[in-house]
């Protein structure tokens, strides 16, 4: 097996191949100056691939250049390729909200499967739904477990910010045996805005964890912990999985009544974007558990 990474990710694509005693394959990865991007691959014929590659911010240079491995370890004669892509970027628009709309994650399925790609793994979707547009198998692991982990306040009450999130409280619910509670959010879908407006269970004078699948804007957050603050929650703690952190994310989530930020690095956060309430928890060993 060999392991390549693109440019979005290499600090996680190098503790995976650490753990499996690897190291990662040379991979030429050339920017023009108009930003244009040329990659070279060798000696990968007949040999079975992994590429890792996350496609955060900048999310479409990212898939660009994903695209462009994809087709030079397919013209080289790669035998398989596992596409390891632990966020998938454009994933929340994977249907028509209203009419007239793209459904932007169908594009990028038919793409990713124009390379005949053997196999994806992946985290934490934004629906479950979202392996079925794959016409190959996809690897949907979790990173809620990373949170599991942590030592838990026995009394904590775990809150989904939005409908949305429902199953994924609920599996962590069945997983610590810790009460839930959801909030009802929502969006304008032309601004942008989110406004969180009920709370359906019992937050009051209880430490809360509110899970969310990725913070992006960090909207959602401001907005679930204000409502949280005003019906009576005392200590708050944030899990993420994906650190999307577009604009000024990191500032928002630095100045909210909460103790700590956890995500993990699916997506790599730049130093610029790191604040001192957020804690980074490592997917690595998830993906080298999976691929060996
Ligand atoms: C939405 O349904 C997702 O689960 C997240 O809550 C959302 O994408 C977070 O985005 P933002 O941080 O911009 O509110």
């Amino acid at each position: 097996m060999k392991i390549f990474s693109g440019s979005s990710n290499r600090p996680l694509a190098e503790k995976v191949a650490q753990n499996l005693n690897l190291k990662l394959s040379p991979l030429e990865i050339h920017k023009f100056p108009d930003g244009e991007k040329r990659v070279r691959v060798s000696d990968v014929l007949e040999d079975d691939v992994v590429l890792i590659q996350s496609t955060g911010i900048p999310v479409d240079e990212n898939y660009m250049e994903l695209f462009l491995i994809l087709d030079s370890l397919k013209r080289s004669g790669a035998r398989s390729i596992t596409l390891v892509a632990p966020y998938f970027g454009y994933q929340r628009q994977d249907h028509m909200f209203r009419e007239g709309e793209d459904v932007s994650f169908k594009v990028i399925v038919q793409i990713l499967e124009s390379f005949k790609v053997d196999k994806v793994i992946t985290f934490d979707l934004h629906s479950i739904k979202i392996p079925e547009f794959f016409h190959i198998p996809v690897v949907h692991l979790t990173a809620l477990d990373l949170f599991t982990e942590r030592p838990l306040d026995k009394n904590m009450v775990l809150v989904s910010p939005d409908m949305g999130g429902i199953r994924r409280i609920k599996y962590l619910s069945e997983k610590t045996g810790l009460s839930f509670a959801t909030i009802e959010k929502n969006r304008d879908l032309k601004t942008g805005k989110v406004e969180s407006s009920k709370i359906e269970g019992d937050v009051k004078g209880k430490n809360v964890a509110i899970v969310d699948d990725m913070i992006s804007t960090g909207g959602t957050i401001r907005a679930a912990v204000e409502l949280l603050k005003k019906n009576g929650a005392k200590r708050i703690n944030v899990f993420a999985t994906h650190a999307v952190l577009a604009g000024d994310a990191s500032s928002i989530l630095e100045n909210l009544d909460v103790e700590k930020v956890y995500v993990t690095d699916t997506i790599d956060t730049p130093q610029d974007k790191k604040f001192s309430k957020l804690e980074i928890l490592s997917v690595a060993d998830l993906i080298a558990k999976e691929l060996k």
